[in-house]
């Protein structure tokens, strides 16, 4: 073990914005060190790193990413509190199948590919974790179970995910629970105009958008919990019931 290695880190996917800011900033304020993964720089990475987060860039649809990553981690950590698989892609399905393919491979590199390699690569930092157990979270979706077609091959990709959690769960308990949490309408696009903001609502149980902090308590929850491992937590609204 080196000193100047990270112990017990955080790491948060696709954390320059959004859901996986709050989440990186979060785990920072419960007292976790974070190494914060992104993509595009941004405030909120600026915002991270000037509150002491190992920031790492990189590129998950890219074959390589997860690998890359994973090496990245492993030269600044020495043992890891928490996975989470937050980075994510999110489009319509293209009409034209050559350019639906190509958005099925970035879904699956991005989705499934890479946190499949970070897990593999990161477990014997997660075994070295010094809390009883150590985390990783999947996020997925509702619409792993029950896909929109509009967006079938993002859809596919999330089951995928969700599918490889409990894989991990049966094979890196009992030091390592590994749990899926399940977004529903969290936080729109901004291309998510008027009339589908409304019809996503209208289907909602709860009538409006959850906002960050929804996925932050879950995920927080999940790490509290000691006897919780191949659940799958939904953070819906009730969507899911639409
Ligand atoms: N928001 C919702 O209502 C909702 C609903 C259902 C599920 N979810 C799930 O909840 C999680 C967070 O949602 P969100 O709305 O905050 O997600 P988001 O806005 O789509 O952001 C996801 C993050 O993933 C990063 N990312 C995208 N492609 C990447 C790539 N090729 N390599 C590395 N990073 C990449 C993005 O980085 P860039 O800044 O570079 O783009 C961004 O920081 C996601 O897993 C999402 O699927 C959210």
């Amino acid at each position: 073990m080196t000193a100047s290695l990270l112990q017990d880190a955080v790491l948060v996917t696709g954390a320059g914005r959004r859901v996986g800011l709050h989440l990186a900033e979060r785990m920072m304020a419960l007292g976790h060190p974070v190494i914060a993964h992104y993509r595009t720089p941004t405030d909120g990475v600026e915002r991270l790193r000037a509150a002491g987060a190992v920031c790492l860039q990189g590129d998950l649809a890219d074959p390589d990413g997860g690998p890359r990553l994973a090496e990245a981690v492993r030269a600044v950590a020495g043992s890891l509190r928490a996975v989470i698989h937050n980075a994510s892609a999110f489009e319509v399905t293209a009409p034209d199948t050559a350019d639906a393919l190509r958005q099925l491979d970035v879904f699956h590199a991005v989705h499934v590919r890479a946190p499949f390699a970070l897990n593999r690569e990161l477990a014997p930092l997660l075994d070295a974790c010094s809390a009883r157990r150590a985390d990783i979270v999947h996020i997925t979706d509702i619409y792993a179970d029950n896909p929109n077609p509009a967006f079938d091959a993002y859809c596919a990709s999330k089951a995928g995910l969700q599918n490889l959690a409990l894989s991990f769960a049966k094979r890196l308990a009992p030091k390592v629970k590994v749990n899926v949490v399940q977004p529903g309408p969290i936080l729109f696009k901004e291309w998510h105009g008027p009339e589908a903001r409304a019809r996503v609502l209208s289907e909602t149980l709860l009538g409006e958008e959850g906002g960050v902090e929804a996925i932050g308590m879950a995920v927080e929850a999940i790490l509290r919990n000691h006897y919780q491992t191949g659940a799958v937590v939904a953070v819906d609204g009730g969507r899911r019931l639409a």
